[in-house]
Parts: C-alpha cells; sequence; structure tokens
C-alpha cells in the first residue's frame, strides 16, 4: 500500500508574538512577470512570490520567449520583446496547479499568430475552462481540447485575423476571466468591456495602468481599448500577500496571549473581505504604516487575541474573500455562535471542492460542528474539538487552514501535507517558529 505522507501539528501552549514578513501576492506576481514579458525593457521586481504557481508562471513566459533572470529567489529581471514579440513555445505550457496562469495565459495567447497547448496537473484538469474559452471564442479565438473545449488539455490557435472587441456580461465574478478579456481585448479591433456581478480584484487593471495602459471602469464593467504598445515600468514591488496573512490573523486571533505584527500586506479593498469579516466577528486588527506602493494599497496589521462571535455573510462580499473562506471558517469554529456563510459556490471549482472540503475535515475533528449546502456554510462555533487525521485534498489552502485549526485547537495531523508549496513554501517553518509544531 501506499505510504501517504503526513505532518503533524500540535497545539500552541502560548500565545504567538513578534513580527512576521509576508510572501509576495500571488495575484501580483503573476501579473508582474506576464506583464513584464509584454514590455521591451527591463523590469526588476521585487518580493515576488518564489512559489510553485507563480513558477509555472515563469516557466511558460521563458517558453514563450521573455528572458527571466532570478537575482535571488524573489527578486527578477524580466526583459520582454514588446507587446507582438510573443513566440510560438517549441514545448507544452505547464500550468501546473496555477488556474490564474491558466485562464490568463489563455487570454493572452488567443490573439497571437502561434500554437500554443496547455496541460496541467490533476486539480487543473478538473476545473473549468469554459468560463473563459467560450468568451474568447466569441471574440473570434480558435481554443481546442477535452469535454467540448472545456477542460485540459488544451489548445490555443492562430486566430483568422485580429480578435473583435465585445462586451461580455459574465455570469461569475470572477478576476481570472476578467483578466483574460481584458488581456485579448488589448489586441482586438475595438473596445472591449467585461461586466461581471460583483467587482473581483483589480490588480490587473491596476497593474496595466503602471504599463502605460488605460482601462475604464464603470461600476461592475471595466472597458479596455487596443493598444500599440505597452510601457514596462523600470520596477515593480510586490506587496505581501493578504491571502497568506490569513492565517496569522486567524491564529493571533484565537491563541489567547497572542500579538503579532504582519509586515506589508497588500490592503487593496477589492481583497479585504477577511478583514470586515474578523471584525465583525469581534477581532481586534490594527492597520499601521498604511502606505501605497505600486498602485496597490499595503500596511502592516496589529493582530491581538480577541474573543469572536458568529456571523453572517454572502455573495456580495464573497469575490473579496473566495481564498479566505477556509480559514474564516476555522475563526467561526473557535467563535461563540453560528456563523452563515452562502453564495460560496465558487469554492466548489477552487483546486479542490472546498465546500465538501470543509465539511468533511470538520466533522472529523469536530464532529456536529457543519452543515455544507449547495452554495452556502453553516458553521456552529464552540464544537468539542477532537485530534484526527485529515486529509490536505492536495489543496494549499485546505492544508493551511487545517494546521491553524490544529493549531489554536486539539492537534491535527495532515495527510499530504506538502501543497503549501503553491503559494506559501515557509509556511510549516513559520507556525514552527511559534511553537506550533
Ligand atoms: C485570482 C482570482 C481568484 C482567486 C485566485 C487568484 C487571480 O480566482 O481565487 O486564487 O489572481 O486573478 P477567480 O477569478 O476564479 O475567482
Amino acid at each position: 500500500m501506499e505510504q501517504v505522507e503526513t505532518k503533524e501539528i500540535r497545539p500552541l501552549r502560548h500565545g504567538v508574538k513578534g513580527r512576521l514578513h509576508i510572501p509576495g501576492d500571488k495575484s501580483i506576481s503573476h501579473r508582474s512577470v506576464m506583464f513584464s514579458a509584454l514590455g521591451s525593457t527591463p523590469v526588476h521586481i521585487t518580493n515576488f512570490l518564489h512559489a510553485a504557481d507563480c513558477l509555472s508562471t515563469v516557466a511558460c513566459m521563458r517558453a514563450l520567449g521573455a528572458t527571466v533572470e532570478e537575482l535571488g529567489a524573489t527578486e527578477l529581471v524580466v526583459t520582454g520583446n514588446g507587446l507582438h514579440g510573443l513566440r510560438e513555445p517549441a514545448c507544452v505550457l505547464d500550468a501546473g496547479n496555477s488556474g490564474t496562469t491558466l485562464r490568463l495565459l489563455l487570454g493572452l495567447l488567443a490573439p497571437q499568430p502561434f500554437l500554443a497547448t496547455f496541460t496541467g496537473d490533476a486539480s487543473l484538469s478538473r476545473r473549468p475552462m469554459g468560463r473563459v474559452v467560450k468568451p474568447l471564442s466569441a471574440m473570434g479565438a480558435k481554443i481546442v481540447g477535452r469535454a467540448q473545449n472545456t477542460l485540459l488539455p488544451l489548445t490555443v490557435l492562430a486566430p483568422d485575423g485580429k480578435l473583435h472587441g465585445m462586451r461580455y456580461e459574465s455570469p461569475v465574478a470572477s478576476a481570472q476571466v476578467k483578466s483574460a478579456l481584458l488581456l485579448a481585448g488589448m489586441f482586438a479591433d475595438g473596445a472591449t468591456t467585461v461586466v461581471e456581478p460583483v467587482t473581483s480584484r483589480d490588480h490587473t487593471e491596476r497593474m496595466l495602468e503602471a504599463f502605460g495602459v488605460v482601462t475604464e471602469k464603470d461600476g461592475t464593467a471595466v472597458t479596455i481599448r487596443p493598444v500599440a504598445e505597452v510601457q514596462a515600468p523600470a520596477a515593480i514591488e510586490v506587496p505581501g500577500d493578504i491571502s497568506s496573512a490569513a492565517y496569522w490573523l486567524v491564529l493571533a486571533s484565537l491563541v489567547p496571549g497572542s500579538q503579532i505584527v504582519l509586515e506589508n500586506v497588500g490592503v487593496n479593498e477589492t481583497r479585504t473581505g477577511i478583514l470586515d469579516v474578523l471584525a465583525a466577528m469581534g477581532a481586534d486588527i490594527v492597520r499601521t504604516n498604511e502606505r501605497v506602493s505600486g498602485g496597490e494599497a499595503a500596511a502592516d496589521l496589529v493582530v491581538t487575541a480577541a474573543k469572536l462571535h458568529g456571523t453572517t455573510f454572502g455573495k456580495d462580499i464573497m469575490p473579496r474573500l473566495i481564498d479566505e473562506i477556509p480559514v474564516i471558517a476555522v475563526a467561526a469554529l473557535f467563535a461563540e455562535g453560528d456563523t452563515v456563510i452562502t453564495g460560496a459556490g465558487e469554492l466548489r471549482v477552487k483546486e479542490t471542492d472546498r465546500l465538501q472540503a470543509i465539511a468533511d475535515t470538520f466533522s472529523a475533528l469536530a464532529p456536529g460542528s457543519v452543515e455544507a449546502g449547495a452554495d452556502s456554510l453553516v458553521i456552529h462555533g464552540g464544537t468539542q474539538l477532537q485530534r484526527a487525521a485529515v486529509p490536505s485534498y492536495d489543496d494549499h489552502r485546505m492544508a493551511m487552514s487545517l494546521a491553524i485549526l490544529g493549531a489554536a485547537g486539539a492537534g491535527v495531523i495532515i495527510e499530504r501535507p506538502d501543497c503549501v508549496r503553491i503559494s506559501y513554501p515557509e509556511f510549516y517553518d513559520t507556525l514552527a517558529g511559534f511553537g506550533g509544531e
């Protein structure tokens, strides 16, 4: 029988203290490399997230002709060959576990005069790509693949002439869909507008501006017009990832006696839903040293342990905290009273079905604590906890959330724990530094 790798997390015996450097934002790191590859001058990228997902993007952009020099693990210089300088890759492009790599590059490659084929890991091969292939095809893109062109492997063929700009009403609030269409729209024959049900993260729009490309915002609609060239900035400083800070926001809130400072966290308001929800639950989180860097807001976050209570939130805030639901569910498990989360159907198509994964693992670690609906979760706070072995589902955010649950609670054994390398390779070392191992 195959030996499953496991990691044991022991309950913390004291509060967490100190200052923590938060690794670079994953969304912004991907975009920094992709967009720099469209310029013709070198871009010096600092605090780049050196994790598996972003390295998938680096490998793809190299295969497409960009020069990526690694000055250090988190410091890159990327030089492109101009807006029309991408070249046909000689190999299959492997997006690994990364939905952002795949969906944004489908948009970027759809208008190019060459062929490219994408593959990815088992998780990415199950995730729905029709949400970008369908609108791109309506613009004139030629993308073929498994399951009526909705699943990997996918091949992008050269289109007949230019793509056509269009107005697209997206049924999902997704920055990956929006970004794919905006990137394709840069090469189209007219304006491209994406309308979302609720505004998703706007890192693409902000970074395009730093490259001299204007997008126009009108409510939840964003428009881009054809672009002749981009002016790459000399430098991009990536702020810390609030989605990685989230684990420490919750751990320090839950463990009595804790007080930590999370340094240089990106607090773009399209990403700060977790701060709003934790505040509504009674958390003590203070922003200091607020600043703007490279068009993105950043701050230090001071977190002090506090007594949390249950809350209710739904679809309107969902895009602002979509990746934080597993760890917010952990906070809810320790809170007084029930937490009701609705409008969370998108969680079913993340790296794993996160609603099911939360329901199953919480049932093992706190029997009777959770009820999952088609797009909802009810978590009964204060349920008795027990130590158990639970799977990570090879999902980085499930593994890290379960580790926080175990450290703040009765301990946990995580099966297949290594998936944290996708977004936060040093996560377990940091937790061990707090005494959580
Ligand atoms: C991301 C957008 C979100 C998020 C993902 C990163 C991005 O996905 O969950 O981790 O960088 O644009 P959706 O666009 O599918 O919501």
